[in-house]
């Protein structure tokens, strides 16, 4: 990891915006020594059972972006999440800012275009991005540089994402009393995201660490912050130097138990394509069911 050209004299300021309704965490991430800034996993509001799309969430954060005055360089998505629907192109068309997302969103998009029976007419290369990053691939946000390495596991295009002191991890870790995500999506496995959280946890034990997700365990109030030094020592499925094999067999078991997320279904259909809703042939956004396809 010391290859990577991590500063921690750098210091963004994060402002974080909890999506109830999913239990996401979305992030604007601003250079303190300018106006730019980066939005990270943004949400898009979605009552699946009537089919109505809403931009509360998504909302929130613009009117944040405007009202402070910030440029809006970038909309990150740590991978594409099977729980939420991103709102980045929304976000886009009113701030501007580029989409990126890691380049084994290929094979996301080879996965589910079969799952979903997209036919040729859904390109797999990436291209609705506007951004690819490869694992070490670095970005200017104003004056800070950023870096993004791959860390799969969860789902094979996971990234995280390092800015000055403040490391966005996606769905590679929880909250030290979360533990981890699961690893059971197709193209996910226990194993890989073992060593991926390794390689998170070699960055400065300093490193403000900033999650996608809490559930709150145990009735907590909702968190999303903390260090590599609080993980190593507190996380219930990889701290205390708990062993690759131990953590493959717990988390392969627990996610044996763990339903399906509620918006799998949507979210894959939209995020695969960068946050796009579908469309027909006749230009109407529509999704689809697959039956037994999951
Ligand atoms: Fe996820």
């Amino acid at each position: 990891m010391t290859d990577f050209p991590v500063d921690m004299t750098v210091q963004p300021q994060v402002t974080a915006f909890f999506d109830e309704a999913t239990n996401t965490i979305s992030y604007v991430v601003k250079d303190p020594q300018s106006s730019s800034c980066a939005i990270i996993d943004s949400v898009m509001d979605i009552d699946y059972f009537a089919g109505r799309i809403t931009y509360d969430h998504a909302d929130r954060m613009i009117a944040h972006v405007r009202d402070n005055g910030l440029t809006l360089e970038w909309l990150i998505e740590t991978h594409v999440h099977a729980d939420h629907l991103s709102a980045a192109p929304y976000i886009q068309s009113q701030l501007g800012g580029k989409i990126g997302i890691g380049d084994q969103i290929r094979v996301v998009q080879e996965t589910f275009g079969k799952i979903f029976n997209e036919g040729t007419a859904f390109q797999r290369d990436g291209s609705q991005f506007d951004a690819l990053f490869a694992d070490g691939d670095t970005y200017m946000i104003g004056g800070m540089q950023a870096f993004a390495f791959a860390t799969p596991g969860h789902t094979p295009a996971c990234m995280v994402h390092v800015v000055g002191d403040a490391a966005f991890v996606g769905d590679t870790l929880f909250m030290p009393d979360g533990g981890s995500a699961r690893a059971d999506f197709p193209g996910g496995d226990a194993g890989t995201l073992y060593d991926s959280i390794q390689r998170v946890l070699t960055l400065p034990d300093a490193m403000r660490l900033f999650m996608c997700h809490d559930y709150g365990p145990g009735g907590r109030d909702i968190r999303w912050e903390t260090t590599v030094a609080e993980q190593k020592v507190h996380n219930i499925h990889v701290g205390h130097g708990a062993t690759k094999e131990a953590f493959v067999k717990f988390r392969t078991e627990r996610d044996a138990t763990l339903a399906v997320p509620k918006l799998i279904i949507p979210s894959l259909q939209v995020n695969m394509r960068a946050g796009e809703v579908p469309r027909d042939d006749d230009g109407h956004m529509m999704l689809k069911v697959p039956v037994n396809g999951l």
